[in-house]
C-alpha cells in the first residue's frame, strides 16, 4: 500500500513512525511533515518516507497531489483539515481517507454543537448558555456568580477558553471575546460554561460509526512549567497509563458519556469514523464532558503509539469499513513517556531556525524514540522550527524507570533556548 499522512507535529512523526511498521504498507508521504518524518524508512521495503511540501490546511494542494499520486490511504492528524472537510472532498474523489468527516469534526469545531449534542442526549456536563449578545452573556454569568469558563464557539488554537472566578473576570472575558474578538472569528459566538470542580482526565477512542475501541488511559500536562505553573500550552508531556482514573470511574465514563454519545451519533445521521478524545472533569457528581476532541492529542500519541501492538493500518482501515468491534486491539501493558523539549518563550513568542544537536545519540538509548515536532533540516542539520519541538518517548517496565530513561536522552540533546518539564508524570508516583 500507498500512504500519505497530513501534518507536521510530533503527532505525525510517531503516526508515521507507526505506519512505516506495517506489513501492509510498501512507501510513504509525509505532507507537510518535518526532519523526524523524512528520516523515517518503511520497514517492509527500506523506502524512504517522503516529505511533500504542501501545508495540512491547503486542501486543493492536497487533493491534487493524491489524485496524482494515488496512495490507497491517507491518514489526517490535525483538527483543522478536518474541520475544513478534507475528508469528504477526498472520498468524492474516490480516495480512501481516515478521519472524521466535517459533520462530525464539529464535535471539535464548534463547542455549542457539542453543548446542545449532549444537552439532547443525556451526556452529563456543565449547566451551559450559548451567546452572540453581550448583555445575555454577561446576565448568564452572573446567574452563576462569574464563577465559569467562557469560551470561543471555534476552533482557536486550544487558546480560546477563558476561566473566571468573579463577575469582573467574566465580564472581561465576554468583552474580550464576543466585543474585541480576541479569538477572530471563532469567538463571534461563545459557549459560557458553569466552573467544574475536580480532576480532569482525557481518554481516546478509536471509533467506526457503529462502535468504539476504548484506548488505555493517559495523561497530559498543560501548562508550561514545573508545578502545573505557566502558560497553557498544547501539552509539554504526557504519560500512560494514568493511576488517576479507576476502572469503577471508566465504566462510568463509558455507559454515561461513551455509550449515550455513540447512540446519539447514529440517531442524528453522524458517520463517526475516526478519534473521539473527550476532555472530563471527575466532579463529586460524577463524570462530565469538557469538551469533545475529534483528532488524535498531541502528545498523547507520542506516547500512546509505543504501546500499541496492533498494525495502526489495520485499524484505520476496520474503523473506515465499520469493523473494529471484530477487531482485538492490543496494548502492551508497559509503561510510556514523553517528554517535551520545547523552544525558550513558547507558548509565547519565540525563535526559530536554531541547531539542534545530539536527536541521533538521544535515539540510540535502549527503549528510547525521539520524535520530532517543529523541525526542519537545513544542509543536513536539523534546526528548531516551532514551539514544541522534540518529544522524547521512552517504554519500560515502571514509570519511574521509564521516567529516569526519558530524561536521561534529553541532556544528549540541546538547542539554543530549550526547556522542558523535570515533574512529567510525578503526581502518578
Ligand atoms: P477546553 O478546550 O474546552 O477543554 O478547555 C480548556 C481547559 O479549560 C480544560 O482543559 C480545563 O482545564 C478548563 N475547563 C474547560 N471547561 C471547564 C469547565 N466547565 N470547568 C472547569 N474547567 C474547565
Ligand atoms: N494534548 C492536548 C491536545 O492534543 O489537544
Amino acid at each position: 500500500m500507498k500512504v500519505l499522512v497530513i501534518g507536521s507535529g510530533g503527532r505525525e512523526h510517531a503516526l508515521v513512525w507507526k505506519i512505516a511498521q506495517s506489513p501492509l504498507v510498501g512507501s510513504m508521504w509525509c505532507a507537510p511533515g518535518n526532519a523526524g518524518t523524512a528520516l523515517e524508512t518503511v520497514t517492509n521495503t527500506g523506502k524512504q518516507v517522503e516529505n511533500v511540501a504542501i501545508g495540512a490546511e491547503d486542501l486543493d494542494g492536497l487533493l491534487a497531489f493524491a489524485l496524482e499520486a494515488r496512495p490507497d490511504l491517507t491518514v489526517v492528524g490535525p483538527d483543522n483539515p478536518l474541520a475544513l472537510g478534507i475528508v469528504d472532498r477526498f472520498e468524492s474523489a474516490g480516495l480512501r481517507i481516515w478521519g472524521v468527516n466535517q459533520q462530525a469534526a464539529q464535535f471539535e469545531s464548534s463547542k455549542i454543537f457539542s453543548q446542545d449534542f449532549m444537552n439532547r442526549h443525556g451526556i452529563p456536563t456543565a449547566e451551559a448558555g450559548s451567546f452572540d449578545n453581550t448583555d445575555e452573556a454577561k446576565a448568564f454569568a452572573r446567574s452563576l456568580d462569574g464563577k465559569c469558563v467562557v469560551k470561543a464557539d471555534g476552533l482557536a488554537l486550544g487558546k480560546g477558553v477563558l476561566i473566571c472566578h468573579s463577575i469582573e473576570e467574566a465580564d472581561k472575558a465576554i468583552c474580550d471575546i464576543l466585543e474585541e474578538k480576541a479569538f477572530g472569528a471563532a469567538g463571534n459566538k461563545i459557549l459560557i460554561q458553569e466552573l467544574l470542580i475536580g480532576r480532569e482526565v482525557s481518554l481516546h477512542a478509536f471509533c467506526d460509526g457503529t462502535s468504539y475501541q476504548l484506548f488505555p488511559t493517559s495523561q497530559d500536562h498543560k501548562r508550561a512549567l514545573d508545578g502545573d505553573q505557566g502558560l497553557n500550552t498544547g501539552g509539554m508531556g504526557a504519560y500512560s497509563p494514568t493511576p488517576f482514573l479507576t476502572s469503577e470511574e471508566l465504566d462510568a465514563a463509558k455507559a454515561q458519556i461513551l455509550d449515550p454519545w455513540l447512540s446519539g451519533c447514529r440517531a442524528e445521521g453522524i458517520n463517526y469514523r475516526g478519534i473521539l478524545y473527550p476532555g472530563l472533569m471527575l466532579t463529586e457528581k460524577g463524570p462530565k464532558v469538557l469538551e469533545f476532541n475529534s483528532r488524535f492529542g498531541d502528545p498523547e500519541t507520542q506516547v500512546y503509539l509505543r504501546k500499541l501492538n496492533t498494525d495502526i493500518v489495520e485499524i484505520f482501515e476496520a474503523s473506515i469499513d465499520g469493523r473494529l468491534s471484530s477487531m482485538n486491539v492490543e496494548w502492551s501493558d508497559q509503561s510510556s513517556v514523553c517528554i517535551v523539549i520545547a523552544s525558550g518563550g513558547y507558548p509565547e513568542a519565540y525563535a526559530k531556525g536554531k541547531p539542534i544537536t545530539g536527536i541521533a545519540e538521544a535515539d540510540q538509548l535502549p527503549n528510547i524514540k525521539v520524535f520530532h515536532a517543529g523541525t526542519k533540516t537545513e544542509n543536513n542539520q536539523p534546526l528548531t522550527s516551532g514551539g514544541r519541538v522534540l518529544g522524547v518517548t521512552a517504554v519500560g517496565k515502571e514509570l519511574q524507570t521509564t521516567l529516569d530513561s526519558a530524561y536521561e536522552a534529553t541532556k544528549k540533546i540541546s538547542f539554543d533556548g530549550a526547556y522542558f518539564r523535570s515533574d512529567i508524570g510525578a503526581k502518578a508516583i
